[in-house]
């Protein structure tokens, strides 16, 4: 059986970049597959958030996930806090985790680097994830290239647990897709496409409007060579903008690069903007019309209910193993 899990943070709104790498790749495997997705809220609060932004995130996550196609009768989606289960696991996995691993994470050095008042939570938030993976028994887990090192360690837990108290969890795979999996900032191809980065041209969002994509695209840094041509090594910049236009066409780079010889970056640059534009409008329709509709909130209840079943038996199974008191 393969059951795949996966969750895209509501801590801030959705860039192009978690699309490629995650959301596009739900809704793709939401007809072959048995598929949960969640909205990881309690992951969210391991940074500051302002409550009421916080509240109205998460339910347009949710939102963003239906109106890009994830189709809540095809797959099971919920709210992560919704399913106390995950907290419970996640304690336990806590439990199994080395102090010395989890200050490997490279997403914790990086978040917490410089910075003060550092939660204890940011330091062990790899453990939640586990348990968010390991209580669907997930065989498979789509992500962008980033989240690979949480999926090694969310194995080396499962395993770990598993020598220790007997088979109790599935080992999930990690699905990284070749194109889309790490789109870098439009300002900066060393860096990862992030909210977080301060110059708002760096990236696309989801609800951006038609004019500010155009914009932002044509602002986009290139190279001084004038050719389009996909080649990382040498022209990183361009090759992001290339899988770009990859994954929201459904083009292979080789037709890309064909259909651009001899024409200019400009033209080039145009021709995504309005490829990503096409893509995204009809998502931005689609989260206008149920972002505040009770069928939203309908979803969400049945998700959370659906997946608990599970869960919760996994959880069960788990404190069994541990030797916890578990009553019958
Ligand atoms: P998060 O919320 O930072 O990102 C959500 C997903 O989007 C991918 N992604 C990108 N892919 C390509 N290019 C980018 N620029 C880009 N930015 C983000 C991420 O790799 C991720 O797949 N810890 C996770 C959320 C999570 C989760 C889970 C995921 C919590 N529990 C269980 C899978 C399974 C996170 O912070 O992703």
């Amino acid at each position: 059986m393969t059951r795949v899990v996966s969750g895209i943070k509501p801590s801030g709104e959705l860039n192009i970049g978690g699309y490629a790498g995650a959301l596009h790749q739900f809704v793709a495997m939401q007809d072959q597959y048995e598929c949960l997705f969640f909205v990881p809220d309690l992951h969210a609060i391991t940074v500051p958030q302002d409550p009421k932004e916080l509240f109205r995130r998460s339910k347009e996550m949710a939102a963003l996930y239906i109106a890009s196609g994830v189709d809540p009768r095809k797959a099971t989606l919920f709210i992560q806090s919704h399913v106390p289960a995950h907290t419970e696991l996640g304690w336990l996995m806590e439990t199994g985790a080395y102090f010395g691993e989890l200050s490997r994470m490279t997403q914790f050095k990086e978040k917490s680097d410089g910075k003060e008042g550092i939660s204890a939570a940011l330091f062990t938030y790899p453990a939640l994830m586990s348990a968010d993976i390991l209580l669907y028994q997930a065989t498979h887990v789509p992500v962008g290239d980033d989240q690979k090192q949480h999926l090694e360690l969310t194995r080396n837990l499962a395993e770990r647990f598993n020598k220790r108290y007997g088979k109790t969890f599935t080992l999930p795979d990690p699905i990284i897709q070749t194109l889309g999996s790490r789109v870098m900032g439009l300002d900066d191809p060393a860096k990862k496409m992030s909210k977080s980065n301060p110059n708002q041209s760096s990236y696309v969002l989801l609800m951006d409007s038609p004019d500010e994509i155009r914009r932002k695209f044509a602002r986009a840094v290139t190279d001084s060579e004038m050719r389009v041509s996909y080649d990382w090594d040498n022209k990183p910049a361009v090759s992001n903008l290339i899988e770009i236009y990859a994954v929201f066409s459904g083009e292979t780079t080789n037709v890309i690069e064909g259909r651009y010889e001899g024409r200019g970056y400009g033209e080039f640059k145009k021709d995504l903007a309005e490829v990503v534009i096409d893509k995204l409008i009809p998502i931005q329709q689609r989260y206008r019309e149920i972002v505040d509709s009770a069928e939203l909130i309908h979803v969400l209840r049945d998700g959370a209910l659906r997946a608990a079943d599970v869960a919760n038996e996994t959880l069960r199974m788990a404190k069994k193993a541990m030797g916890l008191f578990v009553i019958e």
